[in-house]
C-alpha cells in the first residue's frame, strides 16, 4: 500500500510570517503524508513551527558532494540537520536555470540517500516534446537517467511535472496523466521489482483545489507536488483533503 503524499514546493517564495500557514495544516488520522519545502533560510524556523504537527519539511535542492568549496550550495546533510526529511532534486526550474543533467540529478539523489533524506526526483517534458511522437520515451529516459540504482520505495519519490503545466494553469488531460503515470509505474516495476511497485509517483503542474480530486482518481497518482497552491493553507488544505478522500 503506497502512502499518499501531498508535497508543497514554495520555490523562491516565502517570508517568516508565512510560516504560520504551516501550523494550521492537518492530515487527519491515517491521512496523507504532508511535506512543505520552503526556501533553505526558512528551514529551521519551519522545523520549529511544525514540531509535533503532521507537517514534515524538505529542501528544494542539494549538492551532489557532502561538503567542500561550492559557494552558495547546500549539502544534503545540512538540510537534514536543519530538520528536513526529504529534498526535491531535478526540478525543471533547476534543470533550466542551472543546466542540470540527468546524471547530476542522479548524483544529487545519491547524496540525499547518504544523508538519510528521501529524494523527490522530478521529471517531465516540454510542450514541444509533448506534441511530438516520442514524448513517453523522453520521459522514460529522464526517469532512467535521473534515478539511482539504489532507489527504494522508502528513499525515493518520483514527481512527474510537465514543464508546460507548471505555473500556467494548464494541466494535461486525464488520459495523458494516466498514460504517463502508468508508463512510469511499469518502468519502475521492471527495474526495481517490488520497490518500484511501491514507489510513490506524484503529479505536479497547476494542481489546484478545483482539479485535485479528479487528478487523484488515477490509480498511479499517489499525490501531488504543488507550487503556487501550497503557499496558502486555504488552498493547500483542500488539496490534502482531496487526497485523503481519494
Ligand atoms: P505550480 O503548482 O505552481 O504549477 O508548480 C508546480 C511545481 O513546479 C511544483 O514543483
Amino acid at each position: 500500500m503506497r502512502r499518499k503524499l501531498a508535497a508543497g514546493n514554495w520555490k523562491m517564495n516565502g517570508t517568516p510570517e508565512m510560516l504560520a500557514e504551516l501550523s494550521t495544516l492537518t492530515g487527519g488520522e491515517n491521512g496523507p503524508q504532508i511535506l512543505i519545502c520552503p526556501p533553505a533560510p526558512l528551514l529551521t524556523r519551519a522545523a520549529d513551527v511544525t514540531l509535533g504537527s503532521p507537517v514534515e519539511i524538505g529542501g528544494q535542492d542539494c549538492h551532489a558532494n557532502p561538503k567542500g568549496a561550492h559557494t552558495g550550495d547546500i549539502a544534503a546533510s545540512m538540510l537534514k540537520d536543519a530538520g528536513a526529511s526529504a529534498v526535491i532534486v531535478g526540478h525543471s526550474e533547476r534543470r533550466t536555470d542551472h543546466a542540470e543533467t540527468d546524471a547530476q540529478v542522479r548524483a544529487k539523489a545519491e547524496a540525499a540517500y547518504a544523508a538519510g533524506l528521501t529524494a523527490i526526483i522530478c521529471i517531465g517534458e516540454s510542450e514541444e516534446e509533448r506534441l511530438g511522437p516520442d514524448c513517453l520515451d523522453i520521459i522514460a529516459a529522464q526517469l532512467d537517467g535521473s534515478t539511482p540504482d539504489t532507489a527504494t520505495a522508502d528513499n525515493t519519490v518520483i514527481a512527474y511535472e510537465p514543464i508546460w503545466a507548471i505555473g500556467t494553469g494548464r494541466v494535461p488531460t486525464m488520459e495523458q496523466i494516466i498514460e504517463t503515470h502508468d508508463m512510469i509505474r511499469t518502468k519502475l516495476t521492471a527495474r526495481f521489482g517490488d520497490a518500484g511497485a511501491n514507489m510513490r509517483v506524484l503529479y505536479g503542474g497547476s494542481v489546484k483545489p478545483t482539479n485535485a480530486a479528479e487528478i487523484f482518481e488515477a490509480e498511479n497518482v499517489d499525490g501531488a507536488l504543488v507550487g503556487g497552491a501550497s503557499l496558502k493553507a486555504a488552498d493547500f488544505q483542500p488539496i490534502i483533503d482531496a487526497l485523503a478522500a481519494s
